[in-house]
């Protein structure tokens, strides 16, 4: 008589699997280690607050009741999405001055790059196609494709805001970070132009009220950014 116990859910088959879903979690986060830490050395990181932006948008997609491979997605894309400027020319990077139009259209490259890259990695694909699209416009005014409105992927709706946030608040070596308050009502003001108006409100009706803390513990306080 065969053994019954195959199908038990305490057998050597099911400890297997657990066992591979395991090692595919790990080998996840590991990439996700290594390309942050491909972007520290490019000094592509906009500092401390990147990781608390990236989890007020895993918030934001637990909200908006996002299914559980649309957070993995949003995972890698809050904090990826800017991989591709590894392939801009650290001339135009770091160009304290107007972008030419001609640097500008290098620079609207970077989406495609960080594309381009992370399809190749088995169970990244969808992650790639959100960072493709993170920087469409909610009235269509966006690229690289100039998708509007729902038609953008939900997670690339999300990023958008979390991206223009951070480059807000970021102080680079040419300039000051804006304060918060600042950079929450520009993206009111951008509110169904450039954002999605359920992913503003959703974003600034929890983040708002950890910011001061936030900011002032990394050293941006309203005041020192003015
Ligand atoms: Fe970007």
């Amino acid at each position: 008589m065969p053994a019954v116990t195959s199908h038990l859910p305490w057998t050597p088959d099911s400890v297997r699997v657990k066992q591979v879903e395991e090692q595919v979690t790990a080998l996840r986060s590991s990439v996700i280690c290594a390309f942050n830490q491909l972007l520290d050395l490019k000094d592509l990181n906009t500092g401390v607050h990147s990781t608390r932006l990236a989890e007020w948008g895993m918030r934001v997609g637990q909200e908006l009741g996002l299914e559980e491979a649309e957070l993995q997605s949003l995972e890698v894309a809050a904090l990826l999405h800017d991989i591709g400027k590894v392939g801009i020319p650290d001339a135009i990077l770091r160009k304290p001055g107007r972008l030419d139009p001609d640097e500008y259209a290098l620079m609207k490259k970077h989406p495609e790059y960080g594309w381009a890259v992370l399809r190749m990695l088995p169970g990244f694909e969808r992650a790639a196609l959100d960072i493709l699209h993170h920087h469409e416009n909610f009235d269509g005014k966006g690229y690289p494709a100039g998708l509007r409105g729902l038609e953008i992927p939900v997670v690339s709706r999300i990023v958008s805001v979390i991206d223009a946030f951070d480059a807000m608040v970021s102080s680079r070596p040419y300039r000051v970070g804006l304060p918060h308050e600042e950079a929450v009502r520009r993206l009111i003001e951008s509110s169904g132009t450039q954002f999605d108006p359920a992913v503003v409100q959703c974003f600034i009706s929890f983040a708002q009220a950890e910011m001061a803390m936030v900011f002032a513990a990394a050293g941006t306080s309203v005041s020192s950014a003015l």
